[in-house]
């Protein structure tokens, strides 16, 4: 971070200093949770459902923190504003203006943020000094605290922006104003909030439009309410396509899946073409491996780097596609980050794959915040798990009652064999699969975050006496 006196901290913010030197200087990290707080840092209150940050005050500042963004007073040296996030938001931007040789890139979607800014980041790093996110850190406080980790050195940030409402990517591009902006689909996540897949796009599309006349955006042409986005935006556009047939300057052909389901494929590009293999899991990652390698190339990355970067980045945030092979035999897939109709089927494609030779099983949780299609969604990822490759999973086992639609959707489908099978709880699917699992079958574990269902599928990996 920049460092900031307590006082230039109070004026960015329109705070008011309390019980603190207003020379002294702010030079760590800024965060949010006081068990991370440290030296020279600033720890935000914020009061949570479970806790209240105030009541850590005194601790961020034992722990070394300079001083406590705070919205009521507290005993240590403070900073008091009306609203914690409205206040980060404009350090964070205080940050950007400070240093504008910067170039920041934007990251949305539905699905496969985290992935793809993961990807770019690790090529991105290449190029220079490059700040991302840590996880999912993209709303109103992972975006700011992302930003102020920034500094002289910086050269690149890359950022990962989510909404769950209108305006939303809108306000996070006013902290950090991109000039690069990516977009990787429109899809069902949180599309209850939203009110439909148009008024997602509407929300997407906000990056696109934030970004300047200098600016370029970044669309899947594969998707047509994403390709739609380039009538929202005075930047120029660069599209990417996995599609057999595009006319997109970046794509990927030939995409062939490994028996661990890693893609291969031809990254084509206007400069030429070169040979990729993912380290990844999961056809899905083609596209976003795609979104990155067409940012890196805007940021002057040659078409070598961009395939040697691609393979060589690893997955950096835990339980997205990560793939476990047992020593009896058992190949476990563990999704459990989170899930909605997209990721699901893009796991249940993965899981198909892998299991070309043995059995598919699925432990399936709920697709949370999808509204009024709910029910309906359910129902049509248990037939598509029903009717996946030859025959279609061996096993679906549905966590919980909201998940139970799943079973409704999969018993639709009359030629299927399999078993479809309710659990109340992951100990309860961890038991339904014990005596059912065979050498060479591969399981599948997902659900929206809330189900944590991650500690079911370290379960299941550290079964067999690994
Ligand atoms: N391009 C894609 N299309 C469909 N599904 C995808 C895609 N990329 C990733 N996924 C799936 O979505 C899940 C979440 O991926 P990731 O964390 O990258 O998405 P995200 O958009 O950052 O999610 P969040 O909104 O929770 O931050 C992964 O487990 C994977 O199964
Ligand atoms: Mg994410």
């Amino acid at each position: 971070m920049i460092p900031l006196s307590l006082a230039q901290i109070a004026r960015v913010t329109g705070g008011q200093l309390c019980h603190g030197d207003p020379d002294a200087v702010v030079s760590g990290e800024v965060v949010i949770d006081s068990r991370r707080a440290g030296p020279g840092g600033l720890f935000a209150a914020v009061a949570g459902e479970r806790s209240d940050g105030h009541d850590f005050a005194a601790a961020a500042v034992a722990a070394g923190a300079t001083a406590v963004l705070a919205t009521r007073p507290v005993t240590v040296p403070s900073v008091l504003v009306a609203d914690v996030p409205a206040a980060l938001a404009a350090l964070a931007r205080s940050v950007v203006d400070a240093l504008p040789a910067v170039r920041i890139a934007g990251i949305t979607g539905s699905s496969g943020k985290t992935s793809t800014k993961d990807l770019a980041a690790q090529l991105v790093e290449r190029l220079g000094p490059t700040i991302a996110p840590a996880g999912s850190y993209n709303n109103e406080f992972g975006h700011p605290l992302t930003v102020l980790r920034a500094d002289a050195a910086t050269r690149y940030l890359v950022l990962e922006l989510s909404a769950r409402g209108i305006g939303h990517i809108a306000y996070l591009c006013r902290v950090a104003p991109p000039r690069y902006g990516v977009v990787l689909n429109v899809g069902h996540a949180h599309a209850g909030e939203f009110g439909g897949l148009d008024q997602v796009a509407r929300a997407k599309g906000e990056l696109a439009e934030a970004l300047p006349a200098d600016g370029v955006a970044i669309l899947n042409a594969d998707d047509p309410r994403v390709l739609a986005m380039a009538e929202r935006t005075e930047a120029r556009v660069v599209t990417f396509s996995s599609a057999p047939v595009s006319d997109a300057p970046v794509r990927a052909v030939d995409i062939r899946l490994d028996d661990l389901g890693r893609p291969s494929f031809i990254l084509l590009t206007p400069e030429g073409s070169a040979p990729v293999t993912l380290r990844l899991h999961g056809a899905h990652n083609v596209p976003n491996a795609l979104a990155a390698a067409a940012l890196a190339r805007e940021l002057g990355m040659d078409l070598d780097g961009i395939a040697d970067g691609l393979g060589a980045a690893v997955a950096r945030s835990r339980w997205r596609m990560e793939v476990h092979q047992r020593p009896d035999g058992v190949t476990v897939i563990n999704d459990a980050y989170n899930a909605n109709p997209e990721s699901v089927r893009a796991a249940i494609d993965a899981l198909a794959h892998l299991a070309q030779g043995g059995r598919a099983f699925a432990i399936l949780g709920h697709m949370a915040e999808l509204g009024g299609t709910s029910r309906a969604s359910h129902e049509d990822i248990g037939e598509y798990a029903a009717r996946i490759g030859d025959s279609g999973l061996a096993g679906l086992i549905a966590v919980g009652e909201e998940a139970a639609p799943l079973l409704d959707g999969a018993r639709r489908v009359r030629s299927w064999t399999g078993e479809a099978l309710a659990a109340p709880d992951g100990a309860a699917a961890l038991e339904l699969l014990a005596n059912r699992l065979k050498p060479s079958d591969v399981v599948l574990v997902k659900a929206s975050r809330a189900a944590h269902l991650e500690g079911v599928a370290a379960a299941l990996e550290g079964e067999a006496g690994q």
